[in-house]
């Protein structure tokens, strides 16, 4: 058989190939090569949609969402309630998706977004909870800024959307949750600092046209939610118990000044229940606090599947027409599911809700695409139209994820003669842990491909010589290989041990039940620091804290380092803070006399 094949005639092959990737550009020009952006008004194309006066600039937004809404049908309203939004072909009105993801540069997280051969990476910047640790407000904004134009710059190939469901603000008050990696961590200070300074990095335009947005961002998940999935307790079950102070003085503060301070153009409510009621079906918390008290301008969006979670989860109501009609009447503008295209029909004919509502929700999201000038007409004609993949993973942009980890790094622990080593004195350096030669692990979760990596060991082998042995297989750390990793220790000038956690140990649905460091990696560090030549120190890649008292009591640990995870140019900048290219102490000195809340 295989040599029958292998003697077939080659010019039959030949012709075969050929076809093949003839038909494969065909489909491909029309399925998978999305190069252009997705618009409405094409008025190019289709002169005649520049009569209708939601195509029309020269009106005010809420006269053009009053006109596109009264120009539709119920079921055509109706399939705007979702993420995975309609279309309406004889308005010029192609479908839309919703859903898509940057938190901490442009994500594949979510349908809205792809990386592809025109854009194979986007710069991919600290995980948040390290980024917050920087304590620098203007840092925050310029990321937002950068991660803006690499989003503006894939919309305009087709590849991606311009509403993402980033910034996480919720408060990480437990440190086992798994998302807490996400969040710019537990005080609500700091927190409505990153909020507000990274949605402005995201939304603003470089034109002073205040009303209108670069891209649309959204802070999520409203509110008290910080348990994913704990002895038994998921999200979807989750009752946050919570006093009316705890919410004000806690909860509360980074969501509110997200809207008013940051002016964010989404807020996303949670699975939970807040004292017993599901928060996307809370008319108090939505209609009440965002849009009455707060006064959003924008749409509120649920969790994915929040609706559903609620009816089919919690049983909070008998009927999906009700718990669809529940949402609606909350204020929820959005439903990132399906829930609300299948079951808002009949809950207006059986009386629960009516039109009106379904008017209200739609008109809000249809504002916000008004504003991202997606009713504009040919995006390559506005402001942010010629952008395109040579604006992304720019040096600029990759310097800037170097900078934010080494601002963020923190020095826990530094014995005199310690740190910074001096890359010219050490000639010889041993790199030891699970985390010390890691890619992926570095960009945590809700993650996009990034234009690159250096490793620790990359980072620290570009000052010194290194030897490298792993310790363990894992992060998990079951059995360590403590002897190998004695030997280089007990001749290297000095050890760097890079230990912690990635996301098989804290993630979404994912939380820890304690918080010390995974398995047998605690004897690996004391093991090898018994036998170190030179000085040791330790570095604690992790998004949740770890209990390292141990290796603060130790002396012969000179250092202890908490890198999070610091993102595609980690290596570099840990390398960086353990060389003195970047001092850690003479920055926070430098934070307090700026003042960075001011
Ligand atoms: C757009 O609206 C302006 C202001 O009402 C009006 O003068 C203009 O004629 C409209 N344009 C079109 C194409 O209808
Ligand atoms: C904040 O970050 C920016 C951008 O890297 C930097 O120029 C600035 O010096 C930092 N602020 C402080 C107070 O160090
Ligand atoms: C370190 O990681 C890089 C990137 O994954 C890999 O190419 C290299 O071989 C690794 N080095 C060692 C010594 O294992
Ligand atoms: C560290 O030292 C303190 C003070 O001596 C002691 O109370 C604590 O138990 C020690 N912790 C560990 C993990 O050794």
């Amino acid at each position: 058989m295989a040599s029958a094949q292998n003697r077939a005639p080659k010019v039959p092959v030949l012709l075969c190939f050929s076809i093949y990737f003839a038909l494969l550009s065909l489909s491909c020009s029309r399925v998978c090569g999305q190069s252009s952006p997705v618009f409405a008004c094409d008025v190019g194309s289709n002169p005649a949609l520049a009569s209708f006066g939601f195509c029309n600039t020269s009106l005010g937004i809420n006269l053009r969402v009053g006109d596109l809404v009264k120009r539709l049908t119920l079921q055509e309203k109706i399939s705007f309630l979702v993420n995975t939004a309609g279309s309406v072909s004889r308005l010029g009105v192609p479908k839309y998706e919703w859903w898509s993801e940057a938190l901490h540069g442009v994500s594949y997280v979510g349908p809205g977004t792809k990386f592809s051969n025109a854009v194979p990476g986007a710069t991919s910047f600290p995980q948040v909870i390290l980024t917050a640790a920087t304590f620098n407000t203007s840092l925050f904004q310029a990321i937002g800024r950068v991660v803006s134009t690499e989003a503006r710059a894939m919309y305009n190939v087709g590849l991606a959307g311009l509403t993402y469901w980033s910034p996480n603000i919720n408060i990480f008050r437990d440190p086992r949750w798994g998302r807490g990696q996400e969040t710019p961590g537990e005080d609500p200070l700091l927190s409505s600092k990153y909020g507000a300074g990274y949605v402005k990095g995201l939304q603003q335009r470089d034109d002073g046209d205040t009303n209108g947005l670069k891209v649309a961002a959204c802070c999520k998940h409203y509110t008290a939610y910080d348990l994913d999935n704990w002895k038994g307790t998921d999200r979807y079950h989750f009752n946050a118990v919570v006093s009316q102070q705890d919410l004000d003085d806690t909860f509360q503060p980074p969501f509110k000044s997200c809207v008013i301070d940051g002016n964010v153009a989404s807020v996303m409510c949670s699975y939970n229940q807040v004292n017993g009621k599901p928060t996307c079906a809370d008319p108090d918390l939505l209609a009440g606090v965002i849009r009455g008290e707060w006064k959003l301008n924008g749409y509120i969006v649920s969790d994915c599947d929040s609706i559903d979670v609620y009816y089919n989860s919690q049983h909070y109501t008998k009927t999906p027409e009700e718990a669809a009609a529940k949402a609606l009447l909350a204020g929820l503008d959005l439903d990132c599911g399906s829930f609300l295209g299948k079951y808002t029909e009949g809950a207006i004919k059986g009386g629960l809700v009516d039109e009106a509502a379904v008017d209200k929700a739609i008109s809000n999201n249809f504002a916000t695409l008004m504003r991202l000038g997606f009713f504009d007409g040919d995006p390559s004609k506005q402001l942010y139209g010629k952008l395109g993949p040579k604006d992304v993973c720019t040096p600029e942009h990759q310097e800037l994820a170097r900078e934010a980890a080494r601002q963020g790094i923190v020095l826990l622990k530094n014995s005199p003669g310690s740190l910074p080593l001096s890359p010219t004195a050490i000639k010889s350096l041993a790199v030891i842990g699970p985390n010390a030669n890691v890619t992926k692990t570095m960009i945590g979760n809700y993650e996009g491909t990034p234009c690159k990596y250096t490793t620790p060991l990359q980072g620290l082998t570009a000052s010194v010589a290194t030897s490298y042995q792993a310790g363990c297989s894992n992060v998990a750390c079951g059995t360590a290989q403590v002897d190998d990793a004695k030997k280089i220790a007990a001749t290297a000038d000095a050890t760097v041990l890079i230990m912690g956690a990635d996301l098989s140990i804290e993630a979404e649905s994912r939380d820890r039940v304690d918080i010390t460091l995974p398995g047998q990696q605690q004897l690996l560090v004391t093991e090898v620091t018994k036998v170190a030549m030179g000085p040791v120190i330790l570095v604690i890649m992790s998004g949740g804290g770890m209990d390292v008292s141990f290796a603060k009591n130790d002396s012969k640990i000179t250092s202890i380092l908490w890198v999070g995870y610091p993102g595609e140019a980690g290596g570099a900048a840990i390398a960086d803070v353990i060389f003195g290219y970047f001092n850690p102490s003479k920055f926070y000195f430098l934070l307090l006399l700026d003042d960075p809340f001011s």
